[in-house]
C-alpha cells in the first residue's frame, strides 16, 4: 500500500461537529424577546375593544334622521350594520363567544339596561338566558345617535319572538345625562344600579 492510496482520506476535512456553540446566544436572546413580545402584546389587549387590529371604527353605515325620533329609523338595517357580526342575523349570538339576544333578560327586561350596555359597552362575566359569557362589547355611543341606539333596541326586543315594548330616544337622553362619559359596564354594575333583570 503506498502512502498515495489514502491521500483523499487524508485530504477530507473532518466533520464539522456543533459542539458546545448550537445555536448562537443572539438567536436565542431573540426568541426570548419575541416570545416575551408576543405573550405580553396579547395580555395588554385583553379588556380593550376589539378593533380588528387596524384602528379602524366601526363605520357609521346609517345616515341619522332625527326627524321623526327612533320610530323613523329602521332599527333591522342598523343591527345588521353594527350588531349581527357578533350576535348574528338570527340573534343567536355564538356560543361561548358572543350571548344570544333572542331570549335574553338584559334585552327585555328594563330598556334602561339595555341602553347602558350598548351606549357604554359592557364587558367582564355575564351571565345571560342560562349561559356564562366573558368577554368585551364595545360601546356605540358616539357612533350611534340616540334615535339610532333607540331603534335597534326597539328592534331586538321585537324580534326573534322577544316581545318587549320600543325604546323612546327620550331614554337614551336620559342615560346620557344621568351617567355621561362613562366607561363599561360589568354584569355586577348593571345588576346594582338597574336590579336584577
Ligand atoms: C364586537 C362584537 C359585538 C358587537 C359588534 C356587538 N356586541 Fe353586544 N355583546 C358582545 C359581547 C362579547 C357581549 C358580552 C359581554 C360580556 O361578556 O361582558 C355582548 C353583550 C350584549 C348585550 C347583553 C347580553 C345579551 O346578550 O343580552 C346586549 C343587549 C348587546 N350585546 C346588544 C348589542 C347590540 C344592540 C349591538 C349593536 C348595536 C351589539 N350588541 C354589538 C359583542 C358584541
Amino acid at each position: 500500500m503506498s502512502p498515495d492510496e489514502h491521500r483523499a482520506q487524508r485530504r477530507e476535512a473532518p466533520e464539522p461537529e456543533e459542539g458546545d456553540r448550537g445555536i448562537p446566544k443572539i438567536v436565542m436572546v431573540w426568541i426570548v424577546v419575541l416570545l416575551f413580545w408576543g405573550v405580553g402584546y396579547y395580555l395588554w389587549q385583553i379588556g380593550k375593544p376589539m378593533l380588528g387590529g387596524d384602528s379602524r371604527s366601526v363605520p357609521v353605515q346609517v345616515v341619522a334622521s332625527t326627524e321623526g325620533g327612533a320610530a323613523a329609523i329602521d332599527g333591522g338595517v342598523i343591527y345588521n350594520a353594527n350588531c349581527s357580526a357578533c350576535h348574528q342575523a338570527t340573534g343567536l349570538g355564538i356560543p361561548g363567544a358572543f350571548p344570544p339576544l333572542a331570549g335574553s333578560e338584559w334585552v327585555i327586561g328594563d330598556p334602561a339596561i339595555a341602553v347602558s350596555i350598548v351606549h357604554d359597552g359592557l364587558q367582564g362575566a355575564i351571565n345571560v338566558a342560562g349561559g356564562s359569557y366573558m368577554g368585551v362589547m364595545p360601546k356605540f355611543g358616539g357612533n350611534l345617535s340616540n334615535a339610532e341606539i333607540a331603534a335597534v333596541l326597539t328592534h331586538i326586543r321585537s324580534e326573534w319572538g322577544n316581545q318587549a315594548g320600543a325604546v323612546e330616544t327620550s331614554l337614551v337622553d336620559e342615560h346620557v345625562t344621568r351617567f355621561a362619559e362613562r366607561g363599561p359596564w360589568s354584569e355586577a354594575e348593571l345588576i346594582s344600579t338597574f336590579g336584577k333583570p
